[in-house]
Parts: structure tokens; C-alpha cells; sequence
């Protein structure tokens, strides 16, 4: 008896390979996937470089509201390389595998990378509250060294947060099927595979998440009721909208990534609901990078100015290229 359980343990470890169901076998889907993810990976990376070529190259562009969005970029351009690639190699080859330390290392870059947007996110509308909300201390408030801590800080925690939710699941034992039901190896459906009981680290990874997300969550609330209640007291419509255009970028960008990501971790996840979930996580992993630029930096006049200038600047250096 002694003996028969612990072949089967041994059998119980075996799974060395998960696989990853993503969106079905239909070949003529698969390619229209690839073009379509193809297309939205190449969007996120040239529009996130070039914005942070921009924002490193400009001068004028060196004040921390830009420095944030930099940063952000640089996570988004991160984030997406996380997830779409393998998606992308698994349209074009129908090869569905991912070794089990693959997936984890996927899911530790997918938790430390959501949790640093998180806290950049807040730290951006903290910002906007105190330029919008303290506009004559707003200069001497947000200096160099408090954005450099609010940075340095999002990118520390949010590694710090997700090592500690991935070492609760390192113990974890594979056995039984080892079908995900997704196009990433998200954390829930992980856990939902391992043949130890997993009710308390389930409990357990639904506390970590909720401290990592609830307080920004809950800063960047409070930083925008303020500032509209800010706003609504502005008693020109001209000021109103001069004030609101500053922020509203970073509004809508805000709504859609916290609106997803409740969306999937709020909808209980059955079986008839996981479309649903799939379609949620597209969102806040895959199009939210693609949108930031879009929405966040290229209706901004300084950045677009900027790229005036570098386009002018690039253009004459051909030219002279050509007289030489
Ligand atoms: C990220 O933030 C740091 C600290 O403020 C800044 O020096 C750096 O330029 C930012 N990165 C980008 C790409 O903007």
C-alpha cells in the first residue's frame, strides 16, 4: 500500500508540460488570430518605443508627468512581450505547450508586471491631483526625488508582491489533466490544476491580490473624485475644459485597465463564463498596452509637438546627408 503511493506520487509529478487551450482549433481562426495579434503586438512595441525614445531624447519633455508615462511605456512594451509572442508562435504552429517552469516564469513577470501598473497608474493620478488640486505647490511637491521614489517604488513592490505570491505556489503538485483553459498562464488557473488541496492558497493568493490591488485602486479613486470636484468648482467652461483635458487621457486609460481586471477576477469563473474572462484578460493584458500611447500621449500637444521636432530633426539630417 505504502509502496503504491508513492509510485503514484511519482507518477502524480510527472506533468513537466501544461498546454495551452487559448482559442480553440479552428484553422482558419488560428490565422486570422495570428494577423490580428500580430498586428496589435507590432502597434504596442512601435508605439511605446517611440515613446520613450521621445521622453528620454527631449528636454522638454524631462518633468515627471512624462517621466510616469515613460515608465509606463517601458512596462507596457514589458508586459506585452510577456504574453503575446508564445500566443503569437502558438497561432502559427498549433504547438500549444509551455514547459511548467516556462509558465511560472510567465506568471511571475505577468503578477510583478500588473502589480507595477497598479501603483503607476495610482502614482499618475496622484500626480495629476496635485497639479490639477495644489497647482501653486504642485512645482515644489512633485520634485525630482518624490517621483523618482514613487517610480522606483511601483517597480519594487510590485516584484517584491508577486515573488511572495509565487513562492506560495511553488509547492504546488501537477497531476490528473494539465489543460489550461486560457491563452496565458494566468495564477487562478494554475492553482486550479494541482492535485493538493488548494482552498486555503486559494484564500490566501485572493488576499494577496486584493492588498496588492485594492490601495491604489483606492488612491487613484480618491485623486480623481477630488479633482473633479476640483473641476466642477472652475467657474469658466473654458477653464473647466483646459483643466479636465489634462487628465482625461489618463481617466479613460485608468477605467479601462481597473473595469477589466475587476471584470475577471468579479465574474465568478465557470465553465459557461470563460469566454467571458478570456475576452476581459484580452483587454487589460493585451489591449490596454496597444491603447496607452493612442490615448494617453498622442492627443497630448507636448508630445505631439515633440515629435514635430524630431521628424524635422531626422528630415534635415537626411537632407544634409544628401548634399554631402
Ligand atoms: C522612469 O523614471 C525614472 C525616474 O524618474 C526616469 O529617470 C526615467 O527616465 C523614466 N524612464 C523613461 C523611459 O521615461
Amino acid at each position: 500500500m505504502q509502496l503504491l503511493e508513492n509510485t503514484e506520487l511519482g507518477n502524480q509529478t510527472n506533468i513537466t508540460e501544461f498546454i495551452l487551450l487559448g482559442f480553440g482549433e479552428h484553422q482558419l481562426l488560428q490565422i486570422l488570430l495570428f494577423v490580428f495579434f500580430l498586428l496589435i503586438y507590432v502597434a504596442t512595441m512601435a508605439g511605446n518605443i517611440l515613446i520613450i525614445l521621445l521622453i528620454s531624447s527631449d528636454r522638454h519633455l524631462h518633468i515627471p508627468m512624462y517621466f510616469f508615462l515613460g515608465n509606463l511605456s517601458c512596462l507596457e512594451t514589458c508586459c506585452s512581450s510577456n504574453i503575446l509572442p508564445k500566443m503569437l508562435w502558438s497561432f502559427l504552429t498549433g504547438n500549444k505547450m509551455i514547459s511548467v517552469q516556462a509558465c511560472f516564469v510567465q506568471n511571475y513577470f505577468f503578477g510583478s508586471l500588473g502589480a507595477v501598473e497598479c501603483y503607476l497608474l495610482s502614482a499618475m493620478s496622484y500626480d495629476r491631483y496635485l497639479a490639477i488640486c495644489k497647482p501653486l505647490h504642485y512645482v515644489t511637491m512633485m520634485n525630482g526625488k518624490l517621483c523618482l521614489h514613487l517610480i522606483a517604488g511601483s517597480w519594487i513592490n510590485g516584484f517584491v508582491a508577486s515573488s511572495v505570491a509565487i513562492t506560495l505556489m511553488s509547492n504546488l503538485v501537477f497531476c490528473g489533466s494539465n489543460e489550461i483553459d486560457h491563452f496565458f498562464c494566468d495564477t487562478f488557473p494554475i492553482i486550479e490544476l494541482a492535485c493538493s488541496d488548494t482552498r486555503i492558497l486559494k484564500l490566501i493568493m485572493f488576499i494577496v491580490c486584493s492588498i496588492l490591488t485594492i490601495p491604489p485602486f483606492i488612491l487613484t479613486l480618491t485623486s480623481y473624485i477630488f479633482i473633479i470636484e476640483a473641476i466642477t468648482k472652475i467657474p469658466s467652461t473654458m477653464g473647466k475644459q483646459k483643466a479636465f483635458s489634462t487628465c482625461s487621457s489618463h481617466l479613460l486609460m485608468v477605467t479601462v485597465f481597473y473595469g477589466t481586471l475587476m471584470g475577471v477576477y468579479v465574474v465568478p469563473n465557470t465553465n459557461r463564463l470563460n469566454s467571458l474572462h478570456k475576452v476581459f484578460s484580452i483587454f487589460y493584458t493585451i489591449l490596454t498596452p496597444m491603447l496607452n500611447p493612442i490615448i494617453y500621449s498622442l492627443r497630448n500637444k507636448e508630445v505631439k509637438d515633440s515629435l514635430r521636432r524630431l521628424t524635422s530633426f531626422l528630415y534635415a539630417q537626411t537632407q544634409r546627408k544628401n548634399l554631402t
